[in-house]
């Protein structure tokens, strides 16, 4: 059971207004009662914070602003002493503008060894002034920007299929591979257990880089036959970071996976390559029965061949916060609850993203002068980004900043999280957090969530049941009138199961 970290949102813990390392320290107490096993930290390494983190100068420091190396290691230590193991975010794909290579390659000239590190081409036209090819950035606009040479005349053209600010390695090059290593090194040799990978499914280009066929202008978002991602040569790259992490025997690496079909995503999680790959189907599902059960079973279906582990996930720092896809309002939050215990259910790994287990929505009416999400300049202020779902979170008291800073909090929190504070709902049986705490608990010690299958039951319409081989039953009721339970006793229901009854919009697991 991983947990994952926004670092910004978490806990400050020196009054800046922005989450830290030692925040997360002060808080391991609480993450060890909801009982969590892992960590998942979002980037903390020394950054100019274009995209929170993910625009990396230094791979092998800490970023003052998240307390420096100090506190990795204070922290990396008294997690372990609480059992808790520390996965950290890695960014192959990218570095900063401000990382010293791509200054280097800035000052240099085409074609030589420091431009070679990233993916500079002469642009099109007869005076190169259109960019390369016709690729869009993920986050709006083109994926080239033009740079003036250092005899002040424009001149080459660098690939970001993010930001301006995150240029694209070169991975055909093999000191980007090398280098990469050393960062794997560093970190695992600091006791690091492991590492989410950023852009999984990046990092390798096609030969020649041709153009799109159909330029997709949905941000964030592509096709399997996208030329920007999923390119064949990336799991030779996947093959030379797992000879590094075999050396560790414990360390475990999570690929960021965007990628639908279900063959070629199960190639990013053979024997020798990524131990574990996010799966974002039950993310991207509505409150359906029928379209919840299609995305269990294809989840399983692409790791099962070549015999992974599952994942599981229903949201995080990039996607709306469940309570609002599903509807927002108690709705919204009795259907999140339902959803928790369906993935709770399952057999493999899951992925719970901070705030999730306080039932928190996304906050949708962020004032514009708030946004900091690089979608939201990067799209001509047409899209809002990411920031509704990285608010901090609301640890205690009436007022924000709910005890997550001394200082203003760096996005605004809403005053009616008062109710959702974790000290509101600790002690309260009927809370999130409490379903929460009981589900991973139950989960962690139950002998009924034994074996890796999971069998279907017959169900109503708008409903689904299945069974684990070791005897626990799950059913969702996502239509709109309560249903008759199955035989067995309620381990733990979403909402009240009264008469053998259960409401619409919850979950009960029977054994
Ligand atoms: C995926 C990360 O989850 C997202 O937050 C980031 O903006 C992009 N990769 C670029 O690094």
């Amino acid at each position: 059971m991983f947990y994952q970290i926004y670092p910004r949102s978490f806990a400050d813990s020196d009054g800046d207004g922005i989450g830290d390392l030692r925040g997360i320290r002060d808080k391991l107490g609480y993450l060890e009662l909801l009982g969590v096993d892992a960590l998942w930290i979002c980037p903390v390494m020394r950054s100019p914070m274009a995209d929170g983190g993910y625009d990396v100068a230094d791979p092998r420091d800490i970023d003052p602003l998240f307390g420096g190396m100090a506190a990795m290691v204070e922290l990396i230590a008294e997690a372990h002493d609480r059992g808790l193991k520390v996965t950290m975010d890695l960014v192959p794909n990218h570095t900063s503008d401000q990382h010293p290579w791509f200054a280097a390659a800035l000052a240099a000239a085409p074609g030589s060894r420091e431009r070679e590190r990233y993916i500079f081409r002469d642009g099109r036209g007869p005076d190169g002034a259109t960019p390369p090819n016709n690729w869009p950035s993920i986050f709006g606009g083109p994926a080239w920007t033009r740079v003036i040479e250092p005899d002040g005349r424009p001149g080459q053209w660098y690939l970001h299929i993010f930001a301006p600010e995150q240029p694209d390695l070169n991975w055909a090059n093999p000191e980007i591979a090398a280098d990469f290593e050393q960062t794997l090194r560093f970190w695992l040799d600091r006791g690091v257990d492991g590492f989410r990978l950023d852009v999984a499914h990046g990092m390798a280009k096609p030969d020649g880089l041709p153009d799109m066929e159909r330029v997709e202008t949905k941000m964030l978002v592509h096709d399997d036959d996208d030329p920007r991602f999923n390119n064949p040569a990336v799991h030779e790259i996947h093959r030379r970071i797992r000879k590094v992490l075999d050396e560790y025997p414990d360390a475990v690496s999570i690929g960021e996976v965007w990628v639908d079909d279900n063959t070629r995503f199960g190639e990013y999680v053979r024997p020798d390559e990524l131990h574990l790959a996010f799966n974002f189907r039950l993310a991207e599902t509505p409150f359906d029965a029928d379209a919840v059960r299609a995305a269990i079973d294809n989840s399983l279906a692409a790791v099962a061949p070549v015999g992974a582990v599952p994942t599981w996930t229903l949201s995080n720092h990039d996607i709306a916060r469940e309570v609002t896809r599903y509807g927002g309002g108690p709705v919204g939050v009795a259907r999140a609850r339902a959803m928790m215990m369906v993935e709770l259910a399952l057999p493999g790994a899951v992925f719970i993203y901070n705030g999730a287990e306080l039932g928190l929505p996304n906050v949708d009416d962020l004032p514009e002068a708030a946004l900091r999400d690089p979608v939201w300049e990067r799209s001509g202020h047409t899209e809002r980004g990411r920031d509704g779902c990285r608010v901090p979170i609301p640890w205690e008291g009436a007022a924000p900043p709910f005890g997550f800073s001394t200082g203003e909090s760096w996005l605004p929190m809403p005053p009616e999280w008062a109710a959702s504070t974790v000290e509101a709902q600790l002690e309260a049986l009927g809370s999130t957090l409490s379903l929460y705490r009981m589900a991973i608990e139950l989960r962690g010690v139950r002998p009924e969530f034994a074996g890796p299958r999971v069998e279907w039951y017959g169900s109503p319409a708008g409903c689904l049941a299945f069974r684990r081989p070791g005897g626990l039953v799950c059913v969702l009721n996502a239509s709109p009138v309560p249903i008759a339970l199955p035989p067995g006793d309620v381990l733990l229901a979403s909402a009240p199961s009264e008469n053998g009854q259960l409401a619409a919009n919850a979950a009960a697991w029977l054994v």
